[in-house]
């Protein structure tokens, strides 16, 4: 039994492959009983009864037991001065919570969360989840903590539920979604970055104080993931305990690790607090997000590998969830918003003798939309820019033998559009106040069920009328003036934007199977496990240039599976820091996630066309390991001039291996891979034998340090495939 009420000792314990969380209840002086959570770490196969001296046990002047001790739900009001998890303000204005236990369970399987994207089990067994019930008799405050182990894929989703019991309405001022005890002081680790700039890993060391991580965006942004690992001083890829916390959340969130005086860590994660305030009338019930939570005692490398298992196979969802993605080229570096139908045909007939297999229409065919100041909104094709409508560009593009694919910005509004005149109303914006533009743009106020409805029909018969196959779905703007004409506070506002964004994708996803939804928001200003729960893949950053790319991919591999993220091959000088790189270099990034182009292929030479036919080829045969391989990290960019991951299923593996910039008289490097089945026995294409420990302790030789003569010494790649032989 993987989650065990131990009666006698009045404890949970949650027990996975490689983690334990033992939860203890505590009586309180006050009559009250709370969980304490006594143990967050490596595998347990006894837990003492005792656990010695606890913190509350030492005369400490300032600090009360409620400052010191590790609960499992922190609540506001008693003098815990640590970040809480639930701030409740009752009818008498009071936030004295103290949430008391009142039973407990364990189920098998796990619930759907109400409005919210979660991960999920096909099957009962393959997960079991402990419940606490907990109340606060004077306000009326009931949660409901919902702990699920997902037994086999080695992670913890934990989420609440708030409900009011009571007569008076409460004001919910913070529902997290977790709180966590950690008994030691550790290191901060998160993807913090910009547009064109994202994930890029930063580690702190063990700090007083508070460390938080944040949107306040109305989308979880580009600046901050929705992600923080915690590990003890030491972690490296391979070894050392992390702490993973992902929120399954796309809106504004925050998680804040505070280290105390006692170098104790709590930590705090779910809806930005900053932003929120939401009325709960008597009988109504809040859920919160879902946080996701992995231990390893393996490094950094063996909680991605985790991460990526269940979020491939338990958030993403739909028929891409199993399958291998098309090789796309899409036309927006190459031809921007200057395109007709003989443009698009041009492109797609060399696409699809080059080997592409899905030809996607970017910004620019609806409305009258020949720049990114007006149209969004008006989801009807562009006449003058179309004559022939869409069905007929996307019935030559399928007599191509491609797949047609179309770009929405669904939840936008531009002042300059027919839906912005007919519905003024259905923006978002503060009543007496100047809206704040961005790229032109207003976000549609889609708390409101008719703007949903509409977008929900009007994309649905764009969908149906015109045989799309594919959507990207992008959102380019954040939040400002956060009002509704409809008279919702601005507390409640972002959070039921999301509800509403999330009903939207839910139904359209749902009545549209066959499609392939892409996730984006100028790239990964939305890149979380919210949106993957809708869309198997995102646009992981609209900078395309390969060497900056590596750090991207890199990064967002912490959390996010590779097979996940669209990476494309695009024009140099590239578009967006105009650096020049070779056709290899470029090919081997894109193929380490979800591949494609995004260039115009009748301006390549015919040796690049060749070149690129070949790339095709190799992509085809590789994506199966990319999209299903265990993937691990093996040289980081972000210290030092190379990059290098490897990708490895059950028979074969496959390395990248990247050196950005050249060096004069040095020796090539050589690439030790890593986690590999000891025993195993690998072939190259040449047909070289290496044994598993070569492979990890000696490494592959490469010819990175040997730039051809006449070449760019810059820039260099290789890759490796190495399959599993009997000899
Ligand atoms: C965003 C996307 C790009 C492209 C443009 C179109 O920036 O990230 O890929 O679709 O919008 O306007």
């Amino acid at each position: 039994m993987p989650v065990i009420y131990e009666k006698e000792y009045k404890r949970y314990h949650i027990r996975g492959k490689s983690f334990s969380m033992v939860l203890a209840e505590y009586e309180m002086g006050d009559g009250s009983c709370v969980p304490l959570m006594r143990y967050y770490g490596s595998s347990l196969s006894r837990i003492p009864v005792e656990e010695g001296e606890l913190l509350t046990e030492r005369f400490r002047s300032f600090d009360t037991a409620n400052a010191v001790l590790p609960f499992a739900v922190p609540t506001a009001g008693h003098g815990d001065f640590r970040p809480v998890q639930f701030e409740i303000i009752d009818g008498r204005g009071q936030n004295c919570t103290r949430l008391s236990l009142t039973g407990h369970g364990v189920i098998p399987g796990k619930k759907k969360l109400a409005g919210l994207p979660a991960t999920y089990v096909e099957e009962e067994e393959e997960a079991q989840t402990l419940y606490l019930d907990l109340k606060d008799e004077k306000s009326g405050a009931s949660v409901r903590v919902s702990y699920t182990l997902f037994e086999e894929l080695d992670a913890l989703a934990v989420s609440a539920e708030i409900r009011n019991d009571g007569g008076d309405g409460l004001i919910l001022e913070q529902a997290g979604s977790v709180s966590l005890s950690l008994p030691q002081a550790v290191d901060f680790v998160h993807l913090h970055g910009a547009w064109a700039r994202e994930f890029n890993l930063e580690k702190t060391g063990p700090m007083h104080g508070e460390r938080t991580v944040r949107s306040m965006r109305g989308a979880s942004g580009h600046q901050h993931n929705p992600f923080v690992a915690l590990a003890v001083p030491g972690a490296a890829e391979q070894s050392g305990e992390v702490y993973g916390i992902s929120l399954v959340y796309s809106g504004n969130f925050q998680i804040t690790a505070d280290q105390d005086a006692y170098d104790h860590t709590r930590v705090v994660a779910g809806i930005n607090s900053q932003t929120f305030q939401w009325k709960l009338a008597p009988g109504e019930s809040f859920q919160t997000p879902e946080a996701v939570l992995v231990y390893s005692d393996h490094g950094y490398g063996h909680l991605s590998q985790i991460y990526h298992e269940l979020y491939k196979k338990r958030l993403c969802r739909g028929r891409y969830r199993d399958r291998c993605r098309p090789i796309l080229v899409n036309n927006w570096e190459a031809t921007y918003f200057a395109f007709n139908r003989e443009k698009l045909l041009e492109i797609a007939g060399t696409a699809a003798d080059l080997g592409i297999e899905l030809f996607v229409l970017d910004d620019g065919w609806f409305g009258r939309r020949d720049d990114d100041s007006s149209s969004l909104g008006d989801w009807f094709v562009y006449e003058e820019k179309l004559p022939e409508g869409l069905l007929q560009v996307s019935d030559e593009i399928h007599k191509l033998g491609l797949k047609f694919g179309l770009w929405f910005e669904p939840e936008m509004i531009s002042e300059n559009s027919r839906l912005y005149e007919n519905h003024p109303d259905w923006v978002l914006r503060a009543d007496g106040y100047v809206m704040t533009p961005s790229r032109n743009q207003y976000i549609l106020d889609l708390s409101r069920k008719e703007v949903q409805d509409y977008l929900i029909e009007r994309v649905s018969r764009v969908l149906e009328e015109n045989r799309i196959d594919y959507v990207k779905w992008d959102m380019n703007r954040n939040f400002a003036e956060t009002g509704s004409a409809s008279g919702i506070p601005s507390g409640e506002l972002p959070h039921r934007y999301m509800l509403g964004v999330y009903r939207i994708m839910e139904v359209i996803t749902g009545r549209h199977p066959d499609v392939l939804f892409e996730g984006c928001s100028g790239g990964g200003g939305r890149f979380d496990p919210g949106m993957l729960y809708y869309m198997p893949q995102i646009w992981t950053s609209d900078n395309s240039d390969a060497v900056s790319r590596l750090k991207i991919q890199y990064g967002a591999s912490l959390v996010y599976p590779p097979g996940t993220m669209c990476s494309h091959v695009s024009a140099v000088p590239n578009h967006q820091v105009r650096r020049v790189t070779g056709l290899e270099i470029r090919g081997h990034v894109a193929m380490s996630g979800v591949f494609g182009y995004q260039l115009d292929f009748n301006r390549c030479t015919p040796k690049e066309r060749e070149q690129i036919r070949e790339q095709i080829k190799a992509a085809k045969q590789y994506r199966e390991i990319v999209r299903t391989g265990k993937f691990t990290r093996l040289i980081s960019p972000f210290s030092t001039g190379d990059c290098a991951w490897q990708f490895r299923t059950e028979k074969e593996i496959l390395v990248f291996a990247f050196r950005i910039l050249q060096q004069a008289n040095v020796m090539p490097p050589q690439i030790c891979l890593a986690d590999l089945p000891l025993d195993a026995v690998w072939q190259d294409g040449e047909g070289q034998i290496y044994d598993s420990r070569y492979l990890m302790h000696h490494g592959l030789a490469t010819h990175l340090s040997n730039p051809i003569e006449g070449e760019r010494g810059d820039f260099q790649s290789q890759v490796f495939h190495l399959k599993k032989t009997g000899e």
